[in-house]
């Protein structure tokens, strides 16, 4: 077991904890970022939104707000002291003199209110000089407007594989992106400490990245910029590169009225302005054996980028990592490319392209079984991966067998074989309900693609008093880490957790650190806080050898007892700690970690780009009304590997969360935009809650089981744990899956089971339909009929 996943005694990671701010949270006494703003006399900042998906800004026109009763000044283009973008690929303009998305900022307002910021913004004049635009992935192909490289991924050859299967299916599959609506909005605070130091609090995941963007839009270096993010309420990969430029926004009007500067926007600005998880558009074909296994798979893949790069590249390159989920396909070749769309730059969100690359598997299985005449579920076992296969980048796939055991344990857990019986006969009795179980799998690669970034740093401080006080990279948005963060220290450090302390995330205290996300968040930033804690521990333990007279080697440190192998005696943490500040021995350190092992191609896209995968598997069972679509999800059952759980409460919530969540995106959440040639081409429909449905309370499963695989330690990870904050998102496809089951059962058996996405009842209620009506003509034995073409869903 190597030195990292290795457990001492008593540990205090794996106690079941409450999260660090739960009481904060619920209390109301958890500060977030506006809540410090609206303590002091900071100005505030309004945008101008564009009403054009494309157009150029050919005037502009500030009298009448300045007229306005407390409007200070009006942020444009010219007030930029540096560089004039607020992303790292150049194509991101701050202030725009090209609207590209219906909504686009194209100046901001300040107010000694935001109610003054609010009314001069509406009154700024900007006149537009409209373009046409691109508001569909289909109109973006076919205008081939793409941005950034298209990528392949190839093994074998997918032609000939498909060529001489026995059954070849081919389809198109469409699902649209997700808005992140975490409850609080895109939020930041600048201002200046007494040194000209320019402090930035904003909701970010990524606090390195938007001091970067900050120094470069204010013509400064990163060492006179500060960004901290106590918390956020939620960031799901939406606060990992967008809140750069508003922060900017912040900072720009604090060096130019010296005074405090806020920027918070409401719901609405939050969804017109900032983007969401990409949709995606993929055509395919694949080719199965008489048994079920596949032989070959042929896609291309386009994301809705929207209007410029951010994280599409990367959200693509998961995507395209994902095709395979648990299923080995032996020849296979994907071409993988962006459009350009006049929308809100889509970005990273929860499983960050991962879930776009499982959808279109998970689809191709759920079509296909009926064709191929068999058990949806018997399908998906069969491709699984086995011990010895590498994923089609070329990545060997360590634990396959977990998948399979994995699956098993739902099947049990689920009562699967006896409720399908009892499913069946239900559906025989009912003509106008129909109920569904369905299984799904998630395998998941954890790192960043980009080896660079699979690195974390801490600051560990030991007091004379023996309190700690800890500092890392990460941020806390929800997910835990600070709470995990803690267990670890204590558990290196061997107090108890009441003694550790953890201050916020801040770029002075930790510098150049990674975003907090693709679920590495406790990987990285655990394994540095372990290394500082250790540091520590080893000189403490050389004081504390003095004072047992013992060797240091035999010193063992655990809940705040400090004791000597073969000894009696013991002193606590505390007088050590008090001694070695006598001695001068040094009680902070900082502490380091990355990962090992990672190797990767993006030009050749081979590699090992992943530290290892999580396994999961979910059983949903659910009922449809056949006369409205209407449905409700019965039950869930979950088994999920977070390898050996750094703190089990923290685990079980995000594993629920993760598929509620998915669950969310599958089947409720509906982002339309209007593709009409009218005046609101472009404009988003859906921007509030009352027109986006979330899942909420009456949405939850009516029983929710989650077990944590059992006996999974991960050696290499900080205590033998895993991952945990996006896999469990893609459990959700099993909810998908069941509906469609359901809705297939209006009709004859082997119907062709297409769903559209988002699984909404209205969609749910065509896909019904249709099964029923193809109880008119369709053989009963699908298996034995001429191969339909799926295409077109
Ligand atoms: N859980 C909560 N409650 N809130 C969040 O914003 N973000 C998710 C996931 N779980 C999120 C969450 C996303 S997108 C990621 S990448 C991880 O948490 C990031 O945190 P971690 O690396 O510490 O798991
Ligand atoms: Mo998560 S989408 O990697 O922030």
């Amino acid at each position: 077991m190597s030195a990292l996943s290795e457990r001492p005694e008593n540990p205090v990671v794996g106690v079941p904890e409450p999260h660090e701010s739960a009481v904060g949270h619920v209390t109301g006494t958890a500060l977030y970022t506006d809540d410090i703003a609206a303590r002091g006399d900071a100005l505030s900042a309004w945008p101008v939104q564009a009403p054009h998906a494309h157009a150029l800004i050919t005037g502009m026109r500030f009298e009448k707000a300045l007229q306005v009763p407390g409007v200070v000044r009006v942020l444009t283009a010219d007030d930029v002291p540096g560089i004039n973008d607020a992303g790292v690929k150049n194509d991101e303009p701050l202030f725009p003199t090209e609207v590209m998305y219906y909504g686009h900022p194209v100046c901001w307002v300040l107010g000694e209110s935001q109610e003054a910021a609010r009314l001069g913004a509406a009154v700024v004049e900007v006149d537009y000089d409209p373009l046409p635009s691109l508001v569909t992935v289909r109109d973006a192909i076919e205008a081939e407007s793409f941005q950034g490289p298209q990528r392949l991924t190839r093994r074998g050859d997918a032609d000939a594989a498909l060529a001489s299967a026995p059954h070849v299916f081919e389809g198109v599959t469409e699902f649209s992106g997700q808005e992140h609506f975490y409850l609080e909005t895109m939020a930041s605070l600048a201002y200046y400490d007494e040194g000209g130091t320019l402090y930035v609090q904003a909701g970010t995941q990524h606090p390195s990245e938007t001091q970067e963007i900050v120094a470069h839009v204010l013509g400064l270096s990163n060492n006179e910029v500060a960004v901290q993010c106590i918390r956020m309420g939620g960031g799901f990969g939406g606060k990992e590169m967008q809140p750069h430029g508003l922060a900017a926004i912040a900072a720009i009007g604090t060096k130019l009225t010296g005074r405090p500067v806020r920027l918070r926007l409401n719901r609405t600005q939050d969804m017109t302005i900032t983007g969401k998880r990409h949709g995606f558009h993929v055509s395919w074909s694949v080719g199965f054996s008489d048994e079920g296994k596949i032989l070959g798979l042929k896609a291309t893949l386009t994301a809705d980028g929207g209007w410029s790069l951010d994280l599409s590249e990367a959200v693509l390159g998961r995507a395209l990592c994902h095709l395979d989920n648990a299923y080995w396909i032996p020849d296979i070749e994907a071409l993988g490319r962006i459009s350009k769309t006049n929308k809100t730059s889509q970005t990273a969100f929860r499983g960050f392209g991962g879930p776009q690359g499982v959808f279109v598997i998970e689809d191709i299985m759920g079509r296909c079984a009926p064709e191929l005449g068999i058990d949806p579920a018997e399908l998906r076992r069969r491709n699984f991966y086995v011990a010895g296969q590498d994923t089609p980048y070329g990545q060997p796939v360590r634990h396959a067998e977990r998948m399979h055991e994995i699956w098993d344990q739902v099947l049990e857990n689920a009562n699967f074989t006896e409720r399908s019986t009892e499913i069946a006969a239900f559906n025989a009795a009912h003509p106008h309900a129909k109920r569904a179980l369905a299984v799904t799998p998630i395998k998941f690669g954890i790192s960043f693609n980009v080896a660079a970034f699979n690195q974390a740093g801490a600051l560990v401080l030991v007091y004379k008093d023996g309190s700690v006080l800890i500092n890392h990279g990460g941020t806390e948005m929800g997910q835990g880490l600070h709470t995990k963060m803690i267990q670890v220290a204590a558990t290196a450090l061997g107090v108890p957790r009441s003694a550790v302390r953890l201050a916020p995330t801040r770029t002075d205290k930790v510098p150049n650190t990674s975003a907090t996300a693709a679920s590495t968040g406790a990987d990285l930033n655990g394994g540095a806080v372990k290394n500082a804690c250790e540091q520590i521990r080893d000189r403490m333990a050389g004081v504390a050898a003095t004072m047992l007279r013992t060797s240091p080697n035999d010193v063992r440190f655990s809940h705040g007892e400090v004791t000597a192998l073969g000894q009696h005696d013991s002193v606590t943490f505390n007088d050590v700690a008090k001694e070695a500040y006598l001695q001068r021995v040094q009680l902070s350190a900082s502490g380091y970690y990355r990962t090992e092992g990672l190797h990767w191609d993006s030009e050749a896209w081979f590699g090992s780009p992943f530290k290892y995968f999580a396994y999961g598997a979910a059983a949903t069972e659910v009922e449809v009304d056949g006369f409205t679509g209407a449905y409700r999800i019965r039950r869930v059952d979950i088994v999920h590997d977070v390898g050996d759980s750094l703190s089990p409460i923290i685990d079980i919530g995000q594993v629920e969360g993760g598929f509620v969540q998915g669950m969310g995106w599958l089947t409720l959440e509906d982002l339309r935009w209007d593709s009409s040639d009218g005046p609101g081409r472009g404009r988003l429909l859906t921007q509030a809650a009352s027109t986006y449905k979330l899942p909420s309370f009456s949405e939850m499963p009516e029983e929710f089981n989650v077990t944590l695989y059992d006996r999974a330690h991960e050696d290499g990870v900080v205590y033998g744990s895993k991952a945990v904050g996006e896999p469990p998102l893609m459990l959700a496809f099993s909810a998908r899956e069941a509906l469609r089951q359901a809705a297939a059962s209006f009709g004859p058996a082997g119907a062709t089971r297409e769903l559209a996405s988002p699984a909404t009842p209205e969609n749910v209620f065509w896909a019904l339909q249709q099964a029923a009506a193809r109880g008119v003509d369709m053989p009963n034995d699908a298996a034995t009929a001429p191969e339909p073409s799926l295409a077109g869903s």
